[in-house]
């Protein structure tokens, strides 16, 4: 049909239109919170590249879950803030069954049973070099040593109560060895979100200053282990061997330059679909709406909803809390 018999215009007449042909929507139920966790109690800290964001100790964190869960939030992803006097060569802290990934976790748990906790699998809170890996004397990560302390961290993920663990290390052959620990240990109902396709992105940056690990992986990389950002069958193919071995959720991160390769992951593969937006991410948004040169809340929103619009079943976002809340408000 052509012109005047079609005009793309009348959908776009009214507010009302608009909403009845969209395509895509954003939900509460979207959501998934990635906070960072103080040990301690009344503690609030203050993240400098990642201005509105604070670490906060257990309880603290508690009160706001609580609130947000109230407003539909389903799901929160703990990040440790680690002392350094706990990291070391080989993050044996990082499978203490009273380490602070595990305490929050139960806490958590007994105080709001009914939303889902994910933890981080991955030793870069841990490692006096800020390496996810076990590395050895010439600095090399050595990936199947670090598989075997990965499955010990998740394996005390899922005793202290945590509903998904993450692996977000890039080993290959964690998922498999995570999945086959924890059918063995009986915790069959612990789930899988495989970071799959994780590139060795730049935009990490402000979430290594927040958890404190920047110092420590000083100039090194982490190429080695995750993807190169000019690949996109590369993550296909990472995210189909994750799926063999046992993983229940795939995730996609970094998420806005990415979202090429969510669409692929949603067009090829039947479970759900995770993305992360990132530290740098929120940085860049940020400091544009601090400076006033963005609108706060559509600068936001429309940021989320195009990962939805790329096929994602759930976001990590920073935004989580204010998302919340401006939903909220518009029902
Ligand atoms: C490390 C980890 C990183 C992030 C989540 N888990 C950083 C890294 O790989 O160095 C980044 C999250 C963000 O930037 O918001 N296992």
């Amino acid at each position: 049909m052509k012109y005047p018999a079609t005009r793309k215009r009348r959908l776009r007449a009214s507010s009302a239109l608009r909403n009845l042909s969209a395509e895509h929507t954003l939900n509460a139920h979207d959501l998934i919170w990635p906070v960072f966790v103080l040990p301690g109690e009344q503690r609030k800290k203050a993240i400098n590249s990642m201005p509105g964001v604070f670490r906060l100790s257990v309880d603290l964190l508690i009160e706001q879950l609580t609130q947000l869960h109230q407003l539909g939030l389903n799901a929160v992803a703990l990040f440790p803030v680690v002392d350094q006097e706990f990291k070391s060569e080989t993050a044996d802290e990082a499978w203490n069954p009273n380490g602070l990934v595990q305490t929050t976790v139960k806490a958590i748990k007994q105080a709001l049973p009914e939303l889902a906790v994910i933890t981080d699998v991955a030793l870069d809170p841990y490692t006096s070099h800020g390496q996810d890996g076990l590395i050895n004397s010439r600095g090399e990560i050595m990936n199947d040593i670090t598989v075997d302390a990965l499955v010990r961290q998740a394996l005390s993920h899922a005793q202290a109560g945590a509903d998904i663990v993450a692996p977000s290390d890039m080993m290959d052959g964690r998922i498999g060895a995570i999945r086959t620990a924890l059918e063995q240990a009986d915790y069959q109902h612990t789930a899988i979100l495989s970071y799959a396709a994780k590139y060795a992105s730049c935009f990490y940056g402000p979430f290594r200053d927040a958890v404190g690990s920047a110092g420590n992986l000083g100039a090194s990389s982490k190429e080695s282990y995750q993807m190169n950002p000019a690949n996109a069958n590369e993550a296909l193919d990472e995210i189909a061997m994750d799926i063999d071995e046992g993983a229940d959720l795939v995730m996609i991160k970094p998420g806005m330059p990415y979202l090429d390769i969510i669409k692929l992951a949603k067009e090829n593969f039947q479970l759900p679909i995770c993305a992360y937006q990132v530290s740098g991410e929120y940085a860049m948004l940020q400091t544009a709406i601090d400076q006033g040169f963005l609108a706060e809340k559509p600068a936001i929103m429309e940021a989320l909803l195009c990962f939805k619009r790329a096929g994602c079943d759930a976001i990590l976002t920073y935004y989580a809390d204010r998302v919340l809340h401006w939903l909220h408000e518009a029902q």
